[in-house]
């Protein structure tokens, strides 16, 4: 697998993802949850829904796009090879190396955090496919109206306030904090059911592959545990609904 040298640097659990992803895929393209239609189909192919969601949505080439937190910038590549005028960004300077090994000098990426990134605005779209949840949401949309009109965001949220440390950001203080900084929501579809799939996949997996995530990533067997238990958690989460997943597009 291209990038396998810095992978394991990745940010807490990116890095326990992405070792799974690539023991079951013979290229990891993507750090996003699949979108799957049925339980027995490969991620890679759920992954690749998402992203197509994410593609019809943005506007053709040449417009100039902005992916924050690119993770391994395949989408990124894939835009900027059709033509568009697009760049991304991500806080952690390994996945940069990963996108360097895997593409060299030919796109355009930022080891940036979206809060403090000035860029080359107007971006005709910006888009979010699973980073929101990293970035508070006021901050989000604050930053994001000053350099764009039309957001497009893929990602996991509370669907009420849960006041527990690490929780999802909630959707109904997301949706404010758009309104509050002028974007009207024009698009919202729940994509729960067919992202969940996503958490049983990976749960698995670590199971499977607790040994080989203890000497390839360093992880202690404290850490294994818990991420079990999040797994567990995830999963009632997503169950009862307390978490869900949204496509969601705003303009401005
Ligand atoms: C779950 S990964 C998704 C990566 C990629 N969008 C994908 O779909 O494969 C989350 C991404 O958000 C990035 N990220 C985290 N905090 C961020 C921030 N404050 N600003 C920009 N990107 C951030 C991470 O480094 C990572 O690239």
């Amino acid at each position: 697998m291209s990038g396998a040298s810095s992978y394991r640097n990745f940010s807490y659990p990116l890095n326990v993802f992405m070792h799974i992803l690539s023991r079951e895929e013979a290229t990891v393209r993507y750090l996003h949850y699949g979108l799957f239609e049925s339980g027995d189909e490969p991620i890679a192919e759920a992954q690749e829904r998402s992203t197509e969601m994410l593609l019809e949505r943005l506007p053709p080439p040449p417009a100039r796009l902005l992916d924050v937190g690119v993770g391994l910038a395949t989408t990124l590549a894939r835009l900027t090879r059709s033509g568009h005028d697009a760049e991304g960004i991500t806080p952690d300077e390994h996945q940069i190396a990963t996108i360097r090994e895997r593409y060299g000098d030919e796109l355009r990426v930022s080891c940036a955090k979206f809060e403090s990134f000035d860029g080359r605005p107007p971006y005709e779209a910006v888009f979010f496919q699973e980073s929101s949840q990293y970035i508070d949401s006021n901050a989000l949309f604050a930053a994001a109206s000053a350099i764009t009109g039309h957001i497009v965001v893929i990602d996991e949220f509370a669907s009420r306030p849960l006041g527990t440390p690490g929780a999802l950001h909630d959707l109904g203080t997301f949706l404010a904090a758009a309104e509050q900084h002028g974007f009207a929501k024009t698009e919202e579809i729940d994509l729960s059911r067919h992202a969940a799939p996503t958490i049983d996949y990976v749960a698995s997996r670590i199971a499977q592959y607790r040994d080989d995530l203890i000497a390839d990533l360093g992880l202690s067997l404290a850490q294994i545990d818990s991420l079990v238990e999040s797994g567990d958690l995830y999963r009632e989460m997503y169950r009862t609904g307390a978490y869900v997943y949204r496509l969601l597009q705003f303009r401005r």
